[in-house]
């Protein structure tokens, strides 16, 4: 079942959500529910956050750039644990800021641990636009946007362009 998306600025998208203490059936099916709602938008990353869910979960698929088959990542309680030095830049969008990007500056690669769908713990060094999109979506659950990074001008501009948009739905 497809979720509705929050979009910027809400209080839900900048509050710490909770590690997952059991890996329930509800939350299974919270995860199936964020990825056919991450491949309908299209997007590449959605968190738990943004369909309204304080809890620590990301479902990414980041595959589709390099003509792979697709790769429907669940991770639950996600954590870096070690980053390089070398960093990357990728223009950065968010399913939550529909139709604003920016040039976002990360650490190019990163280790990341996890607990799959079946509870399992994983890890990988991700790279590229994988390792961009597994950071950017783990600092949702932080409550942090990729426009935190941004110069506070830019920043602003980009939510008071949210704010219009929102309002325009609100009224559609
Ligand atoms: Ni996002």
């Amino acid at each position: 079942m497809k979720r509705n998306i929050i979009l910027h600025p809400d209080p839900r998208l900048k509050k710490t959500s909770a590690p997952v203490a059991d890996l329930s059936d509800e939350l299974r099916s919270l995860a199936d529910d964020m990825l056919e709602t991450m491949y309908h938008a299209p997007g590449i990353g959605l968190a738990a956050p943004q369909v309204g869910i304080l809890q620590r979960l990301i479902v990414a698929d980041c595959a589709k750039d390099d003509d792979a088959p697709p790769r429907p990542l669940v991770m639950f309680n996600p954590q870096v644990i070690a980053s390089s030095d070398e960093t990357n830049v990728y223009e950065e969008g968010c399913l939550s800021i529909p139709e604003q990007f920016a040039d976002v500056t990360r650490p190019a690669d990163v280790e990341v641990r996890w607990l799959d769908r079946d509870g399992k713990e994983q890890s990988e060094v991700f790279t590229g636009l994988w390792a961009t999109c597994v950071q950017h979506e783990i600092d949702h659950l932080d409550g942090k946007l990729f426009i935190d990074y941004l110069k506070p001008l830019k920043r602003q501009m980009i939510t008071r362009k949210m704010v219009k948009l929102k309002r325009e739905l609100a009224r559609a």
